[in-house]
């Protein structure tokens, strides 16, 4: 059966938009009082609402693919808003680390939280808020084999309307009672169990992480075991990037120090970098080049990284219109950094348009037209619809 969507006031569907490089706001494909037909969970026609037909489910305002959130750590038990109280005084991330909070903190918080679960379920949930129907999700608080294995079970088998796309983030930080390369060693071993749970890989490739050294082992054995690769790289300090391109990484994540050398790196590889505004806010520290990586042709995401450290406001539309304002990004860009070029960081390429064949995943505004999502800054809230 066919079900027919609207009238909305504007639809934006991103038809034709570049997969890569920068774009302006007029390739942008508005459709004026449209109608949306889905069958079967999947779009079967975007155009105007009286040219439509199926059954009717009224809605309005302005609709948009779902957005795709490519990069969080919902999974955490406890806060972090004394390390962030810390930050407020001039402290630095790595310092409030040796201190006692940092990523160690809220290891323990995790491991003694009851109903980890329902937190995570609870966070999904309030996640239509700002349009996301796909997240990526990482384990990382666990920090030993059995800890991360039951952290990224409890990712795999949450209920939500949102598509859960699970990594695994063992390789966070070193833990206390291991030497970096005994850790190291330790998940290498392990990884056909890891394997069988997920098929995404990640590595703190920084200062507070891991060396460039051991990383490079580390992915090039991950590679091996058939995972797909990605990185928090160039976060603090340079190397990660250069990593991630050697290693034929999906995707490099955070890049705030990345130069020119780097994002061409990342270009030459068909790497895609993902841009965390987020983690900028959250330990006040400059946004990365998102002007430049565009304008150097490539295909720029932007995500979340939601967590209780670096990350904590988890409003994906506010952090991508500061970034936006910041480094003058188009609407063009910065939907299109949410959306199929999100997808693209996820492997994912039957999401992120409203055309034809693509998942029945939207983001509505209650508004008339779509650039006011942006110059409300966060504080225009979305509704989404998922169909199966
Ligand atoms: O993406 N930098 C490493 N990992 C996270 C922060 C995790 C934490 O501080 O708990 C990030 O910023
Ligand atoms: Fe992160």
């Amino acid at each position: 059966m066919t079900l027919l969507l609207g009238p909305f006031k504007q639809a934006l569907t991103l038809r034709g938009l570049n997969q890569a490089g920068a774009l302006s706001d007029k390739d942008l494909e508005i459709i004026p009082d449209a109608g949306v037909e889905v069958a079967d969970g999947r779009i079967q026609a975007v155009k105007p609402y009286k040219e439509c037909s199926g059954k009717k489910q009224e809605c309005g305002g302005v609709v948009l693919p779902g957005f795709v959130d490519a990069h969080s750590h919902l999974c955490y038990g406890g806060d972090r808003a004394g390390d962030y109280a810390l930050k407020l005084q001039g402290k630095s991330y790595h310092e409030i680390s040796k201190m006692g909070g940092g990523i160690l903190k809220t290891v323990n918080d995790t491991l003694s939280e009851q109903d980890l679960k329902k937190l995570l379920e609870e966070r999904l949930n309030k996640l239509s808020r700002y349009g996301i129907t796909t997240c990526e999700v990482k384990s990382g608080y666990g920090l030993s084999v059995e800890s991360e294995l039951s952290l990224l079970k409890t990712i795999k088998d949450v209920k939500s309307s949102v598509d859960v796309i699970p990594t695994c983030l063992a390789a966070h930080t070193c833990p206390l009672n291991y030497t970096p390369e005994d850790y190291i060693e330790e998940l290498i071993h392990n990884f056909p169990r890891f394997k069988k749970l997920v098929n995404r890989l990640d590595i703190f490739a920084d200062k507070g992480g891991f060396e460039i050294a051991l990383a490079k082992l580390y992915l090039a054995e991950g590679k091996k075991a058939g995972f797909a690769l990605t990185l928090h790289a160039d976060q603090f300090t340079r190397g990660g990037a250069l990593l991630a391109a050697e290693m034929g990484a999906v995707s490099a994540d955070h890049l705030e120090v990345s130069e020119t050398e780097d994002f061409l790196a990342l270009k030459a590889a068909n790497v895609v970098p993902v841009m965390l505004p987020g983690a900028c806010l959250g330990l006040g520290i400059p946004f990365p080049k998102a002007r430049l990586a565009l304008d150097l042709g490539l295909p720029l995401a932007i995500a979340s990284d939601t967590n209780p450290g670096s990350s904590p406001m988890g409003n994906l539309i506010a952090e991508a219109s500061l970034l936006g304002i910041y480094e003058k990004l188009s609407n063009a860009e910065l939907f299109s950094g949410l959306t199929f070029r999100g997808a693209r960081a996820l492997q994912l390429s039957d999401r992120g348009r409203l055309v034809q064949g693509m998942k029945a995943h939207f983001a509505i505004f209650d508004c008339n037209d779509y650039r006011e999502i942006f110059y409300y800054q966060g504080s225009l809230h979305a509704k989404t619809l998922s169909f199966k």
